[in-house]
């Protein structure tokens, strides 16, 4: 029997949808899918829940001024969620909205055993009383009045005022539990890190901890309390609950005994703002309703811009959109985690984004790749060379357990490195992918992904020099040298792939592509791929073809910074700048990439020539129930009453875009002919809707 893998069940925020995701919650997001792969690697059993917070008064009143339902507005907000993590290779295993069947069922059960819970000295858990305080509509919580800005009794986050309120409430008995939370968080039961935000926390337990009410009474849009139908359950007990609803906690579900009751680790990732939520109100709501508390919570820092912290109002927003197509998710990915510590507060800029990727993927990896493939495929016919007899790394693993204690290693930003400098030995081959493997788990595991990317990118660097300082190409002038490249090559691509495993929790796709290009399958690395020596001699290695393109400084007039919501005036290019190089380069795409556009036919109802161009026409398309305004760059060669009637292929999934001003959604498929559009048609009748495949 094999032993039963380690657990992990791991989360983020679910994020309000009051608007479009922003940078912070892709942040989040990347971080936790970076986890879950690097413990999957680990070997560790993982499930990685994210989804969305959907109840509460914000919503009934952006539904209410937007003129359709709470619900529809939920479903648009959620989808765009959806769409920004496929755009970010995000996978996670499942996406819970607090509007789920599943979500409702979980909360009410958990509600029927906090109703019934003694707290530790006997008495009733939930009561009620009255509640007066001020009250913030947009937070959907209570101010202390000190917190307040004065004149006006204004909400500290939202500059609006807030609301005296005075209602009758159950109320959870926080106060019951502090003993129990301090001995818990101080015990590191539930360890909270970085260690700033555990210390904030038990200082918040310090000053003494208040009861608060969990249910309200002017809040429509939200689970109503069943003794109670006219007040919902207050939006943190509904949203905090996601965490074992989304596992079956209704249904004592599996997957709920598996990964929360039975699990090794329950970890959450948050961001600084919410950490009192999680590490105060959930657990002691758990632990009162027997059930068992997370182990883990993480705060995350903030990101900002110029030293503010982001906000549509004062325009100093970061689109996670443009982010991810500037130059493709590997990039945004690793920008975000490698930039900072995950724990720290870090100011954003384009100028970073352009020069991390430059120097760290196109020129340190992206170089070191082509370099390794290029010589392997001029000096050894493209095929791995035989691989060499294993060299012991016994002596090397003692000096670096040795180092570790000392107060060099302390200090370093690179321990490998730092470790390369005081032995005198090169971080190559066989020992050096040892000592790497277990030393950027551990990095990953800690949350520390600046720390795990340093070190993976000494090996990179190390290896780049080797290449230097071996001169490959002086070898291979001497027929009496082949054992010697043949050993250093087989050696270096190794490295390349160790470090592609590695990576790849970061940087999926170029890690998929490295091992396409190493003849291993387009494919994302397992624990397998961990051990050295992996490449089979005189498998043949694939054509190389660039993986991160150098592009020019952030304010290139052609791409557009990040820091700015993208402009509907510029569209961008469907594919980042390495796919589009990847696809020029004449390779062939997998009919999954060809699924993700979806073709439609669609019959043009109405067109007219938009007012200042030569080119464009607005067209209205009936596609099958649905009429959609597109524009198109072929008044020059058709007339627009011409186009009226005409049933025309429309790639019907892409992102909305402005031309001249005018929002365009979806493009039409023409031919170019001598410089003239021919349409695309059917040669017989086709309905408007029809799919095109
Ligand atoms: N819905 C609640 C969470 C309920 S969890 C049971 C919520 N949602 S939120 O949409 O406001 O998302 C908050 C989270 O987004 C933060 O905790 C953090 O993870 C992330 N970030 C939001 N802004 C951020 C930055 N500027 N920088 C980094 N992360 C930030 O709170």
């Amino acid at each position: 029997m094999t032993a039963a893998k380690r657990t992990l069940y791991l989360t983020t925020p679910i994020y309000y949808v009051n608007d479009v995701p922003h940078v912070g919650h892709a942040y989040t997001t990347i971080a936790a899918d970076a986890l879950t792969r690097a413990r999957r690697l680990a070997g560790h059993d993982v499930f990685f829940l994210t989804g969305t917070d959907e109840h509460g008064q914000n919503i009934e009143r952006i539904a209410r001024e937007k003129g359709i339902s709470e619900q529809e507005h939920c479903d648009r907000i959620a989808a765009a969620f959806r769409e920004l993590w496929q755009r970010y290779d995000i996978r996670y295993d499942r996406f819970i909205r607090t509007t789920d069947l599943i979500h409702k069922r979980g909360v009410l059960r958990l509600w029927e055993k906090l109703r019934v819970a003694k707290t530790p000295d006997g008495r009733d858990a939930v009561y009620s009383g009255t509640y007066s305080g001020w009250y913030c509509p947009r937070c959907e919580g209570f101010k202390d009045e000190e917190e307040l800005k004065q004149p006006g009794n204004l909400c500290p986050d939202h500059e609006r005022p807030c609301e005296w309120t005075e209602e009758e409430n159950l109320f959870f008995r926080l106060s019951a539990y502090e003993g129990w939370l301090r001995q818990t968080i101080e015990s590191d039961t539930l360890r909270i890190r970085p260690e700033s935000r555990r210390n904030e926390v038990l200082g918040v337990i310090q000053q003494g901890l208040k009861d608060f009410s969990v249910s309200r009474a002017r809040v429509k849009w939200g689970i109503p309390v069943p003794e109670q139908p006219d007040h919902v359950l207050y939006v943190w007990v509904d949203a905090l609950s996601n965490y074992i609803t989304a596992l079956g906690f209704a249904d004592d579900a599996p997957d709920y005994r598996h990964y929360w009751a039975g699990g090794d680790e329950r970890l959450h990732l948050i961001g600084k703002d919410i950490i009192r939520f999680h590490c105060l109100y959930w657990p002691a709501i758990l632990y009162a309703a027997g059930v068992p508390v997370p182990t883990r919570a993480f705060g995350q820092g903030f990101i900002t811009r110029e030293g503010r912290r982001l906000s549509k109002s004062t325009g100093n927003v970061i689109d996670p959109v443009a982010l991810v197509e500037r130059l493709g998710p590997d990039a945004a990915r690793y920008f975000l985690l490698r930039e900072a510590s995950y724990g720290a507060d870090w100011d954003f800029t384009d100028a970073a984004f352009v020069a991390r990727y430059n120097a760290d993927l196109a020129n340190d990896l992206g170089n070191l790749v082509s370099r390794a493939l290029t010589m392997v495929a001029r000096y050894c016919e493209a095929k791995v060379p035989p691989r060499p007899a294993p060299v012991s790394t016994t002596a090397l693993q003692e000096r670096w357990k040795r180092f570790l204690q000392s107060p060099e290693a302390a200090g370093a930003s690179s321990r490998l490195k730092a470790f390369e400098e005081v032995s005198g030995s090169r971080l190559f081959g066989e020992a050096a992918s040892e000592l790497l493997v277990e030393h950027a788990l551990a990095r990953y595991e800690e949350l520390d992904f600046a720390g795990a990317l340093g070190e993976i990118w000494a090996l990179v660097s190390s290896l780049n020099q080797a290449i230097v300082q071996t001169e490959p190409w002086t070898l291979a002038k001497d027929p009496a040298r082949k054992g010697e490249l043949d050993a250093f090559l087989y050696r270096l691509l190794e490295g390349v792939r160790v470090v592609a495993t590695l990576a790849s929790p970061v940087i999926p796709r170029a890690a998929a592509r490295i091992f396409s290009m190493l003849d291993l399958g387009e494919r994302e690395p397992g624990a397998d791929d961990l051990a050295w020596g992996r490449l089979e001699s005189g498998s043949r290695l694939g054509k190389v073809a660039p993986l991160f393109p150098r592009v020019e400084k952030a304010n290139d007039a052609k791409e557009t910074p990040v820091s700015e919501t993208t402009p509907p005036s510029a569209p961008k290019p469907a594919l980042p700048p390495s796919e589009a190089a990847r696809l020029s380069a004449g390779e062939k795409i997998d009919i999954a990439e060809f699924a993700k556009v979806e073709l439609r036919a669609a019959k043009i109802t109405e067109a007219e020539k938009i007012a200042g161009s030569k080119k464009l026409v607005r067209l209205q398309v009936d596609l099958g129930g649905e009429t959609r305004q597109v524009v198109a760059g072929i008044a020059e060669s058709y007339e627009p009453q011409a186009l009226v009637g005409k049933t025309i292929v429309l790639v019907a999934n892409l992102k909305p875009a402005k031309l001249m001003g005018v929002e365009s959604n979806g493009m039409v498929l023409a031919g170019a002919v001598d410089g003239n559009a021919v349409l695309c048609t059917f040669d017989s009748s086709v309905a408007p809707g029809t799919k095109v495949k």
